[in-house]
């Protein structure tokens, strides 16, 4: 197996965070400290630059590096290396007074005024100039410095900006996408209803909160261009870095579940994906199983968008955050556990924000390694170098990799579409919800799940779900179809296949573009009941074919409880396993399947299987139907202990099998073999794990669920 670490400068995990000494240049005193407290928490990286335009650049065109080159030298002196931003997530003063337009305009058509963060206009090309101008002078200055391991373009870029030169551009993409030819947009758009139609391009204007907001192709496509105009404005920063500096890798840090960008596109662009991850940890609105599996999702999420490499934890707080609607301390041992669970879903790295806490301004009171109190001596310190040393211990699992033989199908224009139809109810269409219960049981399970595109290639994986997938890209239906007469086993939900990339409806019966014919139904209607609502399902005979029972239940024939959605098929030439319970369609399909059975001489035991399954139902009660999916592939599942989570990464010295514990009350965990590489013991059989405790396995076999 291949190795492939991030950097080959850094021997294992790299650990640090957003280090801001710009705030501290008149406090030598302080900035010397700080070097001999990260080289105590074992700390080997830093990002700098993140918000220094106004101190490198105090007036414009007058350039202030030294202070820089200072920093850079004495951290490297000392074993850290720099990861060092481009400054464009905020901008001086002097640079909105001067050229105003660099300043977004709201939806309401109102400009901003100078200040906050994230918040420049993407198509401004006197900001597209002056950032070129600054990203240049720090790579023809520090380019070349030893310590220099990667570059980050900007801050958690985001946003939208409706100004004129935004409305311009977003013509002009329109223009080119439709060949510029306004009948086509205006049969895409549908916009003979309501007397919408153009005739020209001149005559479109973004969807303003008091404009048009009414077709759906326009909310579509303004949100495709947005995301089409900053990925636009990130590789202009790219390219001035790459052609100083192309060998210096270059990332931008992402956010969870961010609905704005498409980030899929955008790391194309990137050579390593990075995210900033802060859970709302001891929440009174889930259990906290569920808060870190939220965040593996995420993880899992971000992973995926460049699988063959490892992805970066590039911020994380080391205790509270000040933004979350309860700013909640991270329990002790917590910190230990999320920095490990990074490393356990994919990341090489452990990075926060921040190293030192500010003294003024809006996050004075974010957590920080260095508190206002500037000592060693706190438990937050105490459990960041705590981690600092368990990352010394794991340096070997650095450049392995996740290998998921599951994958679950998240669209960013799916995702957009579903918000923006008039249909079903805004209160419970839940896209996103829908997707991460679905993968999170799958988790349960101990299987990984990779999250990706409908249209991508599917052949590394056995099994497929793919949850509410209501817009179907040119090429979703045709990699459907071959993974499923390949052998793949899929599994498919209420509200798939209604409409084109255009938001069009197909035509013809739901599922569209073929889908019907691969799943062997037709969707006739889709009912939206009430939130108090319940249908139910029965499996006469239970859904694998074996009975299986738990404390004397017939579990896969037991009642699947039905909320919010359920649709009325019409069945083709798929068998009917389950039914309906209730209401007027009682007792017509609501779970069906397909089979393609894989021709003999190539495969001889492989059957690919196309599953509908025609209503909301809790992820926990279709678990069966998972395992059977699973089974199916050949996939094995681990019954791991209630709060156990499991992952696996595979590298060149062998297979490293994490076991993270989520609950408080000590655990044993049966069947693990191998040598903990936190804590140097040999495990032979029976794992125990403390509170929030941990343990990484590292064994030579084959992991378990690529057997
Ligand atoms: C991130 C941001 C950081 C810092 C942090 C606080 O979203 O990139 O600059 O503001 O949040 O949690």
């Amino acid at each position: 197996m291949e190795k492939t670490a991030l950097f080959p400068q850094v021997k294992g995990i790299l650990h640090g965070g957003d280090y801001n000494p710009e705030q501290w240049l008149d406090r030598p005193d302080i900035l010397e400290e700080d070097i001999r407290l990260m080289k105590k928490a074992g700390i080997n990286s830093a990002t700098l630059g993140v918000f220094s335009w106004s101190v490198y650049e105090p007036v414009e065109g007058e350039f202030h590096f030294d202070w820089l080159q200072e920093i850079m030298d004495r951290l490297y002196e000392n074993g850290i290396y720099t990861i060092l931003a481009t400054p464009s997530g905020a901008r001086p003063a002097w640079l909105d007074a001067a050229y105003p337009e660099a300043m977004r305009v709201s939806a309401h058509n109102v400009r901003d005024h100078h200040g906050n963060r994230h918040n420049h206009c993407m198509s401004s090309p006197i900001y597209r100039k002056k950032t070129a101008v600054i990203d240049r002078k720090l790579a023809e200055r520090f380019g070349s410095h030893p310590g220099l391991i990667m570059w980050h373009i900007s801050n958690e870029l985001g946003g939208e900006c409706f100004c004129p030169l935004c409305a311009e551009r977003f013509r002009e993409y329109l223009a080119d996408k439709f060949d510029h030819d306004i009948e086509k947009l205006n049969q895409a758009w549908w916009t003979t209803f309501w007397s919408h139609r153009y005739n020209s391009f001149d005559q479109i204007e973004p969807p303003f909160e008091h404009g048009e907001r009414s077709i759906m192709g326009l909310n579509l496509e303004w949100k495709r261009f947005t995301s089409w105009n900053m990925n636009d404005f990130m590789r202009s920063e790219i390219d001035v870095l790459k052609e100083i500096t192309p060998d210096i890798p270059v990332t931008a840090n992402f956010m969870e579940l961010f609905y704005g960008l498409n980030y899929r596109n955008l790391a194309k662009d990137l050579d390593v994906i990075s995210w900033d991850s802060y859970p709302r940890f001891h929440n009174d609105y889930e259990t906290f199983q569920d808060t870190m599996l939220w965040n593996a999702f995420q993880h899992a999420l971000m992973r995926s968008l460049k699988p063959e490499k490892p992805f970066m934890l590039m911020e994380s707080t080391p205790s509270l955050v000040n933004w979350h609607p309860f700013n909640k301390l991270k329990r002790p041992g917590v910190h230990k556990l999320a920095c490990i669970q990074a490393l356990a879903c994919g990341s090489d790295t452990v990075q926060y924000f921040q190293w030192r806490k500010g003294r003024g301004s809006f996050e004075q009171f974010h957590g920080a390694v260095v508190d206002h109190n500037g000592s060693e001596d706190t438990r937050v310190f105490r459990e960041v170098a705590e981690v600092g040393q368990a990352l010394c211990r794991l340096s070997p699992v650095a450049g392995s990799l996740v290998r998921a033989r599951a994958a679950l199908l998240f669209d960013w224009d799916n995702r957009w579409a579903i918000h923006d139809a008039g249909a079903l109810s805004n209160q419970t269409k839940k896209y996103e919800d829908t997707c991460m219960k679905i993968w999170q049981e799958f988790r349960r399970l101990g299987v990984e799940m990779d999250v990706v595109a409908s249209d991508g290639v599917l052949d590394r994986y056995d099994v497929v779900v793919a949850p509410m997938l209501y817009m179907l890209q040119p090429g979703t239906a045709s990699a459907l179809r071959s993974f499923v007469e390949k052998g793949g086993q899929l599994l498919a939900t209420y509200f798939t296949g209604y409409v084109d990339e255009n938001q069009l409806c197909y035509l013809g019966g739901f599922p569209g573009n073929g889908l019907s014919e691969l799943f062997g139904i037709v969707s006739e209607e889709i009912d939206t009941l009430y939130p108090s609502d319940r249908n139910g399902i029965r499996f006469e005979k239970g859904i694998s074919g074996k009975i299986r029972t738990k404390e004397g239940v017939p579990e896969d024939t037991a009642v699947w409880e039905v909320k919010d959605y359920a649709e009325i098929l019409r069945v083709k030439d798929a068998k009917v396993l389950g039914v309906y319970t209730g209401d007027f369609y009682q007792g017509t399909a609501a779970v069906t399947c397909k089979e393609y059975p894989v021709s003999r001489e190539q495969t001889p035991s492989k059957c690919g299987r196309a599953y509908y399954v025609a209503a909301r139902v809790g992820a926990g009660q279709m678990r069966p139907l998972f395992e059977k999916l699973l089974e199916d592939a050949g996939i094995r599942t681990r019954k791991l202990p209630e709060n156990v989570d499991y992952c696996c990464r595979t590298g060149e010295e062998g297979v490293y099998e994490f076991y993270l514990n989520y609950g408080t009350a000590p655990v044993e965990v049966p069947d693990v073999h191998g040598t903990d590489l936190l804590t140097g013991e040999k495990v032979e059989d029976i794992l125990g794990l403390g509170a929030y405790g941990v343990a990484v396995l590292q064994t030579a076999a084959s992991p378990r669920h690529l057997e």
